[in-house]
């Protein structure tokens, strides 16, 4: 086993925070506890690069537990609980992250990661499996295959299925019924929030909060904004969500008008150049600027510097002030990278709860697979998200109703009307 983490002294106050969310994630201890015995993925060495935090800590061990080898990465420079990572380096995960490393540090890690010489890759972004095609190309014929995490690597990973460029099986993990109509909703909207709120600690009430993006994480982010008080306003590019934002009760303007009224804004789009220049150009003094979408491409701070003069400055950790050269201020959180994991915890453990129950049973099923798959995108089993969410409301003590045989009689019934 070897590791490279910021500070392996850090381990202890990793246990505690991982020892915290296990309590906070039934649904995987369950699946860690069912498979422990069985272990489905002996034999199988999975590289995972994924944001090290304390929910991603229960996840490697219960891969661990149901008898994989495991080398990790974090996959996002700023998001690595350094705690987190010393606790796993420490029980004997092959772990290579630490907060705040550089670009080259970070393809150094997922390349340490690589050495494993993996049968399962896990990402969130779809770094790893890219350096797997553009890198070591040689890896991908012992690959059985691979899970994807997050909405832009379903969807570039997607585009290399098209062009016929995708080397093995992926799952696509997010589009589960139980990951993105929860964690994107409710874990974005919140974790970010708490983001926004840990860096500036404004108060919330009352102010622009402009949300770049309607789909399920801007959503989210819109709805937690309203619920601090926030007159919130969206912006989009597609007409039907607009429409949607609209009879949620939304301000839609286009990024233009509402640069100009914004106090905090928060990019979730998955695109890139969504606040550039002219926007930048117009803002009030004070402006809040943030970023939620996976990648760090959504604020063009190259644009911000060119208009400061590079005159910038740490206010507070994760808030960096850019002097305009009229005198106004505007704020960046957490360098334009993922708000809600590098100023703040990320998603609470009760959402990643399912996020990675499917993320656990994705790997299973292709360590079951037995080469049936072909190299394409797939989705998760419908029922195993109503497997799930059934084992999640049972675990919140929650019971639901069932139809009786009349009524699934009822339903299918065709031959008399009303
Ligand atoms: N993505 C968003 N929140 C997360 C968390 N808490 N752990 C891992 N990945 C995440």
């Amino acid at each position: 086993m070897q590791s490279k983490v910021a500070n392996p002294g850090l381990a202890a106050a990793g246990r505690l925070k991982i020892e915290w969310a296990e309590a906070r994630m039934p649904v995987l201890m369950a699946l860690r506890a069912r498979y422990g015995e069985s272990k489905p993925l002996r034999g199988m060495r999975i590289a995972g690069c994924l944001h090290v935090t304390k929910e991603t800590a229960v996840l490697v061990r219960t891969l661990r537990a149901a008898g994989a080898e495991v080398s990790w990465s974090g996959c996002n420079p700023l998001s690595t609980q350094d705690e987190v990572a010393a606790a796993l380096a420490a029980e004997g995960t092959s772990i290579y992250a630490w907060h705040g490393m550089s670009t080259e540090e970070f393809y150094w890690c997922i390349d340490k990661t690589l050495e494993l010489k993996p049968t399962l890759t896990l990402d969130d972004g779809a770094d790893l499996i890219f350096r797997v095609h553009n890198k070591f190309p040689e890896l991908a014929q012992g690959i059985v295959g691979g899970t994807e995490e997050t909405t832009t690597g379903v969807h570039r990973l997607r585009a290399m299925a098209t062009d016929g460029a995708l080397r093995y099986p992926v799952y696509a993990v997010n589009d589960a019924e139980t990951k993105w109509d929860f964690d994107n909703v409710y874990g974005t909207g919140q974790s970010s929030l708490d983001g926004i709120l840990r860096a500036t600690s404004v108060l919330v009430a009352g102010k622009n909060f402009v949300v770049a993006g309607f789909g399920h994480c801007g959503r989210g982010c819109a709805m937690r904004a309203r619920g601090l008080g926030a007159n919130v306003i969206v912006t989009e590019i597609k007409a039907t969500a607009a429409l949607k934002a609209v009879l949620e009760g939304y301000r839609v303007l286009p990024m233009d008008e509402a640069a100009k009224l914004g106090d905090i804004f928060i990019t979730a789009t998955g695109m890139k150049d969504v606040i550039v220049e002219r926007h930048f150009a117009s803002m009030r003094d004070g402006a809040i600027v943030c970023n939620t979408g996976h990648y760090d491409c959504e604020i063009n701070l190259k644009d911000l510097a060119r208009l400061s003069g590079e005159r910038t400055r740490e206010l507070r950790p994760n808030c960096d002030e850019h002097l305009l050269a009229d005198g106004r201020r505007i704020y960046v959180l957490a360098k334009g990278r993922l708000v809600n994991l590098a100023a703040a915890e990320g998603h609470p453990s009760e959402v990643m709860d399912m996020s990675f129950a499917n993320q656990f049973l994705a790997l299973k099923a292709l360590a079951e697979s037995k080469g049936a798959l072909q190299a394409k995108v797939y989705e998760l089993p419908a029922a195993q998200d109503q497997e799930l969410a059934a084992l999640k409301l049972k675990t919140m003590g929650l019971g639901i109703d069932v139809l009786t045989p009349e009524q699934v009689k009822y339903l299918d019934a065709y031959a008399e009307g009303t």
